[in-house]
């Protein structure tokens, strides 16, 4: 049994989906035996002690307001909180993307899921493909473009651009809920979607469309990954945009999706190494794109997937065997272990140059 700090809410978009998650992520922690300390992050980035954020854990509230104040002094009461594990459970930018792990690293906290790097770069979808390319993992061809490049030769750069056929997909390269993403089916749409996704970052990807069915696998462990059954998105729309996923509630989930051995097999271990590949731990939900024909690709990786109890992420780990009481017990096991690792290979850092310094 552990003292584990449940950190929800958060300044991205994704703050309502996070306060869902994090209600599923209590319950099982509290039926694994864990005592669950609740700290909210405001709309505005503020910290809320246990007692506020208990309210968007009991339902009596959805949203945590902003507080207003500096962000930097509501740190406290977490801080000297006395929590022994940190499971944050903040999807998106601040939360999602390495800063928040950050934090727990300087305070020497063990946290779950993946690390600074692999959620750094899993957030930053054109460093994420240059990273599973030069790994072997097959990744959709894509093309990148930056802000200040269709600022200073827009001519040329939407050229470029323009040599990935339509259909494509344009999309901030820093993102998620498939904010700022848009289906282009036409040459002379592509200037207007890469000007609307520079909206939301200051880099965008143009990618092949693939024509086929999305997958979705979760993967889970530490210092050893696994793999869990797969499952299938039915996009409700004309793909699985925000309203899709939020609002009209028309996609639908197969667990497991209906697919050959070979197929199955192929999506878990190119999960494995796909994670692995950005040096990932702890849990992640691994999405691909199935094209009709049978290639396959890595669409993204998500290290703090959606938590939900009709989410994916537990969903197949479920149907793999892994109640959520167990599965989050792992996740904290795994985050404990992995401190106690990081620790040791700081004390032998640090006896190696004792030992030099004392020849
Ligand atoms: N290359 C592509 N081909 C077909 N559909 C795509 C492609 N890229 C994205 N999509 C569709 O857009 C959705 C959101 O894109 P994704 O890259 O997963 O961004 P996000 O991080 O916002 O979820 C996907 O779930 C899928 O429906
Ligand atoms: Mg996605």
């Amino acid at each position: 049994m552990a003292r584990v700090a449940l950190i929800f809410g958060g300044r991205s978009v994704e703050h309502k989906v996070s306060v869902t998650s994090a209600r599923t992520v209590a319950a099982g922690l509290e039926a694994a035996g864990h005592e669950v300390v609740p700290f909210g992050i405001a709309l505005d980035g503020c910290w809320l002690e246990p007692v506020l954020a208990a309210k968007a854990l009991s339902g009596e509230v959805d949203v945590l307001g902003a507080v207003g104040e500096p962000i930097a002094p509501t740190l406290a009461t977490f801080a000297t909180a006395g929590v022994e594990v940190a499971f944050p459970i903040v999807h998106g930018t601040w939360g999602e993307d390495g800063t928040l792990q950050g934090l727990f690293e300087i305070l020497a906290l063990p946290y779950v899921g993946a690390g600074v790097t692999a959620s750094a770069v899993a957030m930053d979808k054109i460093l994420c493909k240059r990273v599973l390319e030069s790994a072997g993992v097959p990744v959709v061809e894509s093309i990148a473009v930056r802000r200040q490049e269709l600022e200073a030769h827009a001519a040329e750069t939407l050229e470029r651009i323009g040599e990935v056929v339509p259909p494509v997909f344009v999309k901030p390269s820093v993102g998620g809920s498939s904010v700022g993403i848009r289906r282009v089916a036409a040459s002379d749409q592509l200037e207007d979607a890469v000007r609307f996704a520079l909206r939301f970052d200051d880099a965008v990807l143009v990618e092949r469309e693939i024509d086929g069915r999305e997958l979705e696998c979760s993967v889970l462990g530490y210092p050893a990954l696994e793999a869990s059954a797969v499952g299938e998105i039915v996009p409700g729309a004309d793909f699985y945009d925000y309203a899709d996923k939020y609002l009209d509630d028309n996609a639908g989930l197969l667990i497991p999706a209906e697919l050959d051995a070979e197929t199955e097999a192929r999506i878990r271990k190119i999960s494995v190494e796909a994670f692995a590949a950005l040096g990932g731990f702890g849990m992640a939900r691994v999405d691909f794109l199935l094209e009709t024909g049978g290639a396959l690709y890595v669409n993204e990786i998500n290290t703090l997937p959606g938590f939900t109890s009709i989410s994916m992420y537990p969903k197949l780990w479920e149907a793999s065997g892994v109640s959520l009481a167990e599965l989050v017990d792992r996740l904290v096991t795994a985050a404990v272990v992995r401190q106690e690792d990081r620790k040791r290979l700081d004390d032998g850092i640090k006896a190696w140059v004792a030992d030099l310094e004392g020849r």
